[in-house]
C-alpha cells in the first residue's frame, strides 16, 4: 500500500513496463497487432503528407503552364487508397484493440480476485487495505493508459515524420515546434500528478461518502435507519462529504483550465512566429507553392499532434500512477506457504495444541488483544472459553485457526509449529462457525456444502449435517429443498429467521468432519429448547475431537472438561466448573450473577434435557 504520492520516472517507466508485460502475458498477437496497426497509421500519415504537397505542385503546373489532369488524377487515386487503407488499418485496430482491453480486464480482475483471497485476514481489519483496494480498483481506469500510451506513439512517430520535413527546410522551424510543445507538455505533466495526489488524499472521504450513500441505500441498515429517523441526518452527512470532494476537484481543475488558457495563448504567439517564417522562406523563393502548403499542413499537424500528446501524456501519467496502486497491490504478500508443509498427513492433529505466551495486536492499537496467554489442551478435550465482552475470546480462537499472526509467542500443534505449518493444510483439519458467520446468498447446498466444497453433490452428509443442527426441519419445508435460494438479495431466495441461519451455519461446520472445531458463540438467537440440542448434538459429534466453545452461557460449561476464563486479553483462571466454583474468583462471581438472573426470571427449571441454564448445577 503506497502512501507517498511522489513518482520518480524509474517507477514510471517500470510501471509501465509491467503493464505492457501484462498485455504481453494476456495476448502476444493483439499486442503485437495494435503496434503493427499504429505503425502503419503513423507512416500513412506521412505518406498523405508527401502526397498533398505532390498534388499542390502538380495541380499548379496544371494552372500555370496547362498540363493535362491525369498526374494530379494519379496523385488524388492514390489519396483515396491511402485513405480507404487507413480507415480499414483503423477498424482493424479497434477490433483488435476492444479484445485485447477485455483480455487485460479479466486478466487484472481475476489476479485481484486471487490476490484478495491470498491475503492474510489481518489486512482486512486495517483502513489502508480498503483505501489500497479502493484505487487499486479505480486502477482499472488504468486500461486507459494502453489507448493513451499507444495514442502518444503513434502521434511521436508522426511528428518525428513530421520534424524530419520541416528541419529538412530549416532547423529553426523545428526548434520552434519544440517551443510552442514544451509548456503545454509541462503544465499537462503536473495536472496529471496533482490529480493524483487529490485522489490518494480524497480515498478515505470518497469511501465515506461511499459508506454512507449504502446506509442510506442498502438493505442493511433500512430498519434502523426508520425507527430512528436517521435518513435527514445521514443524507446532511453524505452532503457534507459529497462536496468536500468534489470543492477540491473542482478547484484543481479550475486552475489546470486557467493554465491552459495561458498555454494555448502563448501556442498561439509562437505558432504565428512561425508562419511569419514559413511566408518568409516562401518570399526568399526557398519553397514551392507544393512544399509551402505542406509544410503549413505539416506545421498544424504537428501542432495538433503535439497538443494531443501533451495531454495524452497528462492522462497517461495520471493512469500509470493509478497502475501503479495497482501492481503494489497485486504485490503485497500473500499469506506464507512454509516450503515443507510439515503437519503429519493423514486426519488427525496429533496430540497437545500448545499456546505458549501468546500475545496479538491488532494493526493499530496499542492495547494488546491478547497478552502472555498460555494453555495446552489435549487432543479430544472439550474446552469452554468465557469472560466479558472484549475479553479477546474470539481474537483467541482466530489465532488458533492461523488467521492471525502472533505478535509474540507461539502456538504448537502436535509440536509442531504454527509458523511452519501450510495454513490450507491446516485449516483442512479445523472447522469453526464464526460469532459473526456468513449468510451466503445462495443455495442451501452451497451454505453447508461449503464446509468441504468439493463434497457439494453429497446429498447423505448434507442430510447428516441439517439434521444435527435441527436445520433439516425447515429445509423440507422449502420448495427446493437443498437447492432451495436462501436470503433476499435474490430473485427467488427465501429469507431465514437468524437462528435459522445459525443452524445453517453449524450444519457447513458439521459437514467438514474435521478434527478440531471450535465455536464462537453461534447460538445466541435460538430458542433455548433448540439451543440445549444444538449443543447436545454438537458435544455428541465433537466425541474425541478437540473442541474449542466460546459462550457466555455457562451452563454449557458443566459439560466440559475444562473452562478458560478471559479478562481484558489475560487467561486468569482455569480448571473444571466445580474447580472454578471453589476458587471463589472471576468465573465464580459470573455464575453467581447469571444464576441469579434466572432464578428471578425463571420459576423452575429449564425445559430442555440438557441443563444450560446456570442454575443447574
Ligand atoms: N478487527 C479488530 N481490530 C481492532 N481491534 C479489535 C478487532 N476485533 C476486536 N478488537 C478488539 O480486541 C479486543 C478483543 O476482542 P474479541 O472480539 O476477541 O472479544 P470477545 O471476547 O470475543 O468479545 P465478545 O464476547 O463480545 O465476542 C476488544 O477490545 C476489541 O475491541
Ligand atoms: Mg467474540
Amino acid at each position: 500500500m503506497q502512501k507517498d504520492s511522489h513518482m520518480r520516472t524509474t517507477d514510471l517507466l517500470s510501471t509501465l513496463i509491467k503493464m505492457y508485460r501484462l498485455l504481453w502475458t494476456v495476448s502476444p498477437f493483439g499486442l503485437l497487432g495494435t503496434i503493427a496497426c499504429r505503425l502503419l497509421l503513423a507512416f500513412q500519415s506521412i505518406a498523405h503528407l508527401y502526397l498533398i504537397s505532390l498534388l499542390v505542385n502538380s495541380v499548379s503546373q496544371v494552372i500555370t503552364t496547362g498540363q493535362p489532369l491525369s498526374e494530379a488524377g494519379r496523385i488524388i487515386l492514390l489519396q483515396v487508397g491511402l485513405s480507404i487503407a487507413a480507415a480499414g488499418i483503423q477498424s482493424l485496430d479497434g477490433i483488435i484493440m476492444t479484445s485485447l482491453k477485455m483480455k487485460a480486464k479479466f486478466h487484472i480482475e481475476d489476479r485481484m480476485a486471487q490476490q484478495s483471497s491470498r491475503l492474510p485476514l489481518v489486512y482486512f481489519d486495517r483502513p489502508d487495505y480498503y483505501d489500497s483496494f479502493h484505487r487499486a480498483t479505480a486502477s482499472q481506469n488504468s486500461l486507459l493508459l494502453i489507448d493513451a500510451s499507444f495514442s502518444i506513439a503513434q502521434s511521436l512517430l508522426t511528428v518525428a515524420g513530421y520534424f524530419v520535413v520541416i528541419a529538412g527546410f530549416h532547423w529553426m522551424l523545428a526548434a520552434g515546434l519544440l517551443i510552442f510543445a514544451a509548456p503545454s507538455f509541462i503544465v499537462n505533466m503536473q495536472l496529471g500528478q496533482k490529480r493524483f495526489i487529490q485522489m490518494i488524499m480524497q480515498t478515505p472521504v470518497a469511501r465515506k461518502a461511499q459508506y454512507v450513500f449504502t446506509l442510506l441505500v442498502g438493505r442493511e441498515a433500512a430498519k434502523e435507519v426508520r425507527l430512528f429517523g436517521l435518513s435527514a441526518y445521514f443524507i446532511e452527512r453524505w452532503r457534507g462529504l459529497f462536496w468536500q470532494n468534489a470543492k477540491q476537484q473542482v478547484g484543481l481543475e479550475r486552475r489546470g483550465i486557467a493554465l491552459n488558457w495561458g498555454v494555448d495563448s502563448l501556442n498561439s504567439l509562437v505558432g504565428g512566429a512561425l508562419m511569419l517564417g514559413l511566408a518568409w522562406l516562401g518570399t526568399k523563393g526557398r519553397l514551392t507553392l507544393g512544399q509551402y502548403v505542406a509544410l503549413t499542413e505539416a506545421f498544424t499537424s504537428a501542432k495538433n499532434q503535439l497538443m494531443a500528446i501533451s495531454s495524452s501524456l497528462a492522462l497517461m501519467y495520471q493512469n500509470i500512477l493509478f497502475a501503479r496502486e495497482l501492481f503494489a497491490f497485486l504485490e503485497l504478500p500473500g499469506e506464507e506457504c512454509p516450503l515443507q508443509a510439515s503437519l503429519p498427513s493423514g486426519d488427525r492433529i496429533e496430540g497437545i495444541i500448545d499456546a505458549e505466551d501468546l500475545v496479538f495486536n491488532y494493526p493499530g492499537q496499542s492495547n494488546p488483544a491478547l497478552s502472555s496467554v498460555s494453555f495446552r489442551i489435549r487432543a479430544g478435550e472439550k474446552i469452554a472459553v468465557v469472560g466479558d465482552n472484549g475479553a479477546g475470546k474470539s481474537t483467541l480462537a482466530k489465532c488458533l485457526l492461523g488467521l492471525y499472526p502472533l505478535s509474540q509467542g507461539a502456538i504448537r500443534f502436535g509440536g509442531i509449529d504454527i509458523g511452519s505449518i501450510d495454513p490450507n493444510e491446516l485449516r483442512k483439519k479445523i472447522t469453526a462457525v464464526f460469532q459473526d458467520f456468513v449468510r451466503y446468498q445462495l443455495t442451501v447446498r452451497e451454505n453447508i456444502g461449503f464446509g468441504s466444497v468439493d463434497r457439494l453433490a453429497d446429498d447423505d452428509r448434507l442430510e447428516e449435517a441439517a439434521a444435527k443442527t435441527g436445520a433439516s426441519e425447515f429445509i423440507e419445508g422449502l420448495a427446493d429443498g437443498f437447492d432451495s435460494l436462501l436470503g433476499p438479495m435474490f430473485d427467488g431466495g427465501r429469507e431465514l429467521s437468524l437462528g435459522q441461519w445459525q443452524k445453517i451455519a453449524i450444519s457447513r461446520a458439521y459437514f467438514r468432519r474435521a478434527e478440531v472445531v471450535v465455536l464462537d458463540e453461534p447460538t445466541a438467537s435460538m430458542d433455548p429448547i433448540t439451543e440445549a440440542a444444538v449443543y447436545e448434538n454438537f458435544l455428541h459429534m465433537a466425541e474425541g475431537k478437540t473442541t474449542l466453545l466460546i459462550s457466555h452461557r455457562l451452563g454449557v460449561c458443566k459439560a466440559v472438561d475444562r473452562i478458560l476464563v478471559m479478562k481484558k486479553g489475560r487467561l486468569i483462571e482455569q480448571g473444571t466448573h466445580e474447580e472454578l466454583l471453589k476458587l471463589g474468583g472471576e468465573y465464580a462471581r459470573m455464575y453467581q450473577i447469571q444464576s441469579k438472573w434466572y432464578e428471578s426470571t425463571e420459576n423452575g427449571p429449564a425445559k430442555s434435557g440438557y441443563s444450560l441454564s446456570a442454575n443447574h448445577a
